[in-house]
C-alpha cells in the first residue's frame, strides 16, 4: 500500500509513539541509571505503579517525598504497603527510602533496583520473614540498613557482601533462628570492626540459645544439635511461647535497654520512641546521638541523677503521661542541648533545687497537669524561669494550698514577695530560725545564674555524679 499524502503519515507516526507521560518515564529512567535487567514482575506489579496510573506525575500516592539538606527523602511510612514502591517514581534518585511499618513479606532479588543512590533503608516494623539473597544488589553507597522488629529467622552474610559501606545495620526483634544456616552472618556481625552491626540481635531457637546475642554466641554451636532429642515436658507455656515469639523481645536483666524496648527512626532527625511502653525506669543506653526522645505514656515514678548523662544531643524530651513524683537535683544533668521538655500530665509537687541547671537553651516547657504546691519550694522553679526568658511555659497552677487551687504559681511568689518585703520585723525573726527561708529574691538571683556565667568558685557544684 502506498501512503498518498504526508498529512496521513505524520498521523501514523503519532499513532505509533508511546503517550507522552510514558515518554517521559522512560527518560527519567535513564537519568536515574536504573539497572533494569533486575526488575522483576512483582514490582512492576507494585503498589507504587498500581496507585499511579493514568496519573504522569512522577509520585506514588502513598509516600511523600521530601528534601532536607540536599537529601531526598521518600517517606512512605505505614502505608499498609506489601510492596517496594518502584524506584521510577521520584524526581530524582533518592537517598533515603523510609518504610518503617509497612506490611512487606518478603524481599525478592532485584527489589531495589533502581534505588542505587540510597544510604539509608529504614525496613523496621514489617513482616519481612523472606529475604532473597541478591535482594540489596547495587546498594553501593548504602550506610544504614534498618530491618528491626521484622520476622527473620535467618540471613546470609552473602546478602549483606553487595553493600560495601555499611556500618549500621539493626537486626533485633527478629526470630533468629541460631542454627547452621545463620553461620556466616554470624562470622560476620563478630568481626570486631563491624562495631555496629547487629548489636542486640538474639537467638529465638534453639532453646539451648534462645536468648543469646548473634554477636556473642559462639559459632561452633551454630551447627550443633543441641536441642533435647524430645521437646521439653509440662509447661503448655513452652509451646505456645515458641509460636508467638517474634514480638516478645527477651527480658534483659536490670533496666530496659533503650534500643530493644523502643523504636529508634534515625532519618531524617534520630529520633527514640519509647512511648506506651510500659517502662518503670528511662532505659539505658539511649545513643548518643538521637535528637528526639518519647518517653510519654509511661509508668514512670522518678527519673534518676545521670538519667539522660548520656543523650547529649537531645533537643526535645517528653515525659509526659507518666506518674513522676520526683526528679533527682541531677537527673537533667547533660542535657545540655535540650530545646523542648513536656512534663505535663505527672505527679510533680515542686522542682529540687537546681534541677534546671543545664537547660541553658531549653525555649519550651510544658508544666500543666501536676499538683504543684504554692509554697516555698516552688520559689526555685518561678526564680529560674525569671531568670530565663526565653522559656516559653505553660501550665504552672497551684494545686494545693486549697485557697490557692487554680491560681497561677508565678502570682503567688510575686505576692508572696511583696508581703515579705512589706514586713522586715517578721522577716528578721524568721531569718533567725531559718535564713534560707527568707533570702531575698536579688540573692536567690545571683546563686542561680547558670555555672558558666558566674563568678569562679563561688561555690562548688557537684552535680555531674
Ligand atoms: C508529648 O506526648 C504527648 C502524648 O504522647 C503529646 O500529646 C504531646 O503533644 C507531646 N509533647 C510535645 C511537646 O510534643
Amino acid at each position: 500500500m502506498r501512503v498518498t499524502s504526508p498529512l496521513l503519515l505524520a498521523l501514523l507516526v503519532l499513532l505509533l509513539l508511546p503517550p507522552p507521560s510514558q515518554l517521559r518515564k522512560a527518560g527519567q529512567g535513564r537519568r536515574l541509571k536504573v539497572g533494569r535487567r533486575l526488575l522483576r514482575r512483582d514490582r512492576v506489579r507494585g503498589q507504587g505503579r498500581q496507585g499511579r496510573s493514568g496519573d504522569s506525575r512522577h509520585q506514588v500516592p502513598e509516600c511523600s517525598e521530601y528534601s532536607d539538606s540536599e537529601d531526598l527523602f521518600v517517606d512512605c511510612q505505614g502505608r499498609k504497603l506489601s510492596s517496594i514502591p518502584t524506584a521510577l517514581s521520584w524526581s530524582r534518585a533518592p537517598d533515603h527510602l523510609l518504610l518503617a511499618r509497612n506490611r512487606i513479606r518478603a524481599l525478592h532479588d532485584g527489589a531495589f533496583s533502581g534505588f542505587e543512590g540510597l544510604r539509608s533503608l529504614d525496613l523496621q516494623q514489617n513482616r519481612i520473614s523472606v529475604l532473597e539473597e541478591g535482594v540489596f544488589l547495587g546498594l553501593i553507597h548504602l550506610t544504614t540498613l534498618l530491618l528491626q522488629h521484622n520476622r527473620l529467622g535467618t540471613l546470609s552474610e552473602e546478602a549483606l557482601i553487595p553493600m560495601p559501606a555499611l556500618r549500621y545495620l539493626r537486626l533485633h526483634d527478629n526470630p533468629w533462628s541460631c542454627r547452621c544456616t545463620l553461620d556466616s552472618l554470624v562470622r560476620t556481625l563478630q568481626v570486631p570492626s563491624n562495631r555496629n552491626l547487629g548489636n542486640h540481635a538474639r537467638c529465638a531457637e534453639p532453646v539451648g540459645l534462645r536468648g543469646r546475642k548473634l554477636r556473642q554466641v559462639d559459632p561452633e554451636l551454630l551447627c550443633v544439635e543441641l536441642e533435647p532429642p524430645s521437646d521439653p515436658p509440662d509447661p503448655q507455656g513452652e509451646d505456645q511461647r515458641d509460636s508467638t515469639y517474634p514480638l516478645q523481645p527477651i527480658p534483659i536483666r536490670g533496666k530496659p535497654d533503650a534500643t530493644t524496648s523502643c523504636h529508634t527512626y534515625l532519618f531524617p532527625t534520630p529520633r527514640l520512641d519509647c512511648r506506651s511502653r510500659d517502662l518503670a525506669e528511662v532505659p539505658a543506653d539511649i545513643p548518643w546521638d538521637m535528637v528526639h526522645m518519647d518517653l510519654s505514656q509511661n509508668s514512670l515514678r522518678c527519673l534518676k541523677a545521670r538519667d539522660f548523662v548520656e543523650a547529649r544531643s537531645l533537643r526535645s524530651l517528653n515525659l509526659s503521661d507518666n506518674n513522676l513524683e520526683d526528679m533527682d537535683t541531677a537527673s537533667l544533668s547533660g542535657l545540655l542541648h535540650l530545646h523542648e521538655l513536656d512534663l505535663s500530665n505527672n505527679n510533680l509537687h515542686f522542682f529540687h533545687y537546681g534541677v534546671l541547671e543545664d537547660l541553658y537553651f531549653l525555649s519550651l516547657l510544658r508544666l500543666g497537669g501536676n499538683p504543684w504546691v504554692c509554697d516555698y519550694s516552688i520559689h526555685y522553679l518561678v526564680y529560674w524561669l525569671r531568670l530565663h526568658p526565653g522559656v516559653t511555659h505553660s501550665g504552672l497552677l497551684c494545686h494545693s494550698p486549697p485557697e490557692l487551687r487554680g491560681k497561677s504559681v508565678e502570682d503567688y511568689v510575686h505576692s508572696y514577695n511583696r508581703a515579705c518585703s512589706q514586713t522586715e520585723h517578721s522577716q528578721t525573726e524568721y531569718g533567725q530560725t531559718d535564713p534560707e527561708l527568707w533570702v531575698t529574691s536579688m540573692e536567690l538571683q545571683e546563686e542561680m545564674e547558670p555555672a558558666h556565667l558566674r563568678g569562679p568558685q563561688k561555690y562548688h557544684v557537684t552535680r555531674l555524679n
